[in-house]
């Protein structure tokens, strides 16, 4: 893997990086959170949209990582002052990077940087395309979930799990539609028609299921919901259903969760409580809001490891060609 730009994958790969990312996780539990593994490599976080848990997770795995991490943003950079994406990519590589970390509003913009700039580029969202370490990190929250510590080497075999919302404008249900049935999930899609992505011939979307009401889908005790944020910003000021509407029939209300029994409530962030859920399901026992977002560090570790240490990048990405001082488990590898 030179580049990680979709959550297309197959089903060892991204067990591979999710036995990785376990590894990283164990840094959680230390005090001195540092490994040696990427001293001496620049990572570049090149953000054209704005971001809370992604951009500083990707800046918090870099550093934990030892990397030297350096945040660019569209909005304080030369592409607002028209500067191309391939202009801003070329000047950011001629400084020397090692890597770039790219969020982009235009679906494909990732691909084609990693073409022009000749350097690992991790796409961090882009358009309404594609969040690969987004849907790493729902996996890998929801394995641990379902697995605990006995999570590695396992799938998400039988594993039920409906997605939630405006599918049609989510990069967050393409990636999960993309690697979850990988990884042996059967994952239905469930929002209102308008919310949809458009079916093909078989009837899927997406090559998946898709159901209208939320309430039958309950109804099948799935083991978790993830809901999506309804993304107003990509609706290009056309909203159907209405907001009252869509609360009626697709958001996680206290009366709904009652009816879940102990399904795991996932979202991706950012939350408009009220809308998508209510506040007792995003901050009750079954949600896992916060621990994807604990799940986003460790598995943005492992990418960059993947991609960026060389020992590891020359040599397959498998556990077992690790050298020992840089696995997270080891003390000696701390510093
Ligand atoms: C998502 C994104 O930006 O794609 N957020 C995230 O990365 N955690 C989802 C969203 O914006 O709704």
């Amino acid at each position: 893997m030179k580049h990680l730009l979709t959550a297309a994958m197959p089903r060892d790969e991204a067990i591979a990086l999710l036995d990785l990312a376990e590894d990283m996780h164990q840094i959680q539990d230390r005090e001195l959170k540092k490994l040696p593994a990427l001293r001496g490599r620049t990572v570049v976080n090149l953000f054209f949209e704005d971001s809370t848990r992604t951009r500083s997770s990707f800046e918090i795995a870099g550093k934990w990582l030892s990397a030297d991490v350096i945040n660019v943003s569209g909005k304080g950079s030369s592409a607002s002052k028209g500067e191309s994406l391939r202009d801003t990519g070329l000047t950011i590589a001629a400084m020397g990077v090692d890597g770039v970390v790219v969020r982009s509003g235009a679906s494909g913009a990732p691909a084609l940087l990693a073409d022009w700039i000749g350097k690992p580029v991790i796409n961090a969202g882009d358009g309404t395309h594609d969040h690969p370490t987004q849907a790493l990190l729902d996996a890998f929250a929801l394995r641990r979930r379902i697995h605990g510590r006995a999570a590695r080497g396992k799938g998400l075999d039988g594993v039920r799990i409906a997605i939630v919302g405006d599918i049609a404008h989510s990069r967050v249900a393409r990636s999960n539609a993309l690697l979850l049935p990988a990884l042996g999930a059967e994952v239905t899609l469930v929002g209102p028609a308008a919310f949809l992505p458009v079916p093909a011939a078989d009837g899927t979307r997406l090559g998946l299921r898709a159901e209208t009401s939320l309430d039958a889908v309950i109804g099948e005790r799935p083991d978790a919901l993830m809901l999506l944020r309804v993304q107003l910003e990509r609706q290009a000021g056309k909203v159907a259903p209405s907001v009252g509407e869509y609360i009626t029939g697709w958001s996680l209300t206290d009366e709904r969760l009652a009816r879940l029994g102990d399904a795991a409530i996932m979202h991706p962030g950012p939350m408009n409580r009220g809308l998508e859920l209510s506040s007792r399901a995003a901050d009750g026992d079954a949600s896992t809001v916060l621990a994807q977002v604990t799940a986003g560090v460790s598995v943005r570790m492992a990418v960059l490891y993947s991609l960026l240490a060389s020992d590891h990048a020359t040599d397959q990405r498998s556990a077992d060609h690790r050298p020992a001082d840089h696995r997270p488990a080891n003390d000696g590898g701390l510093r």
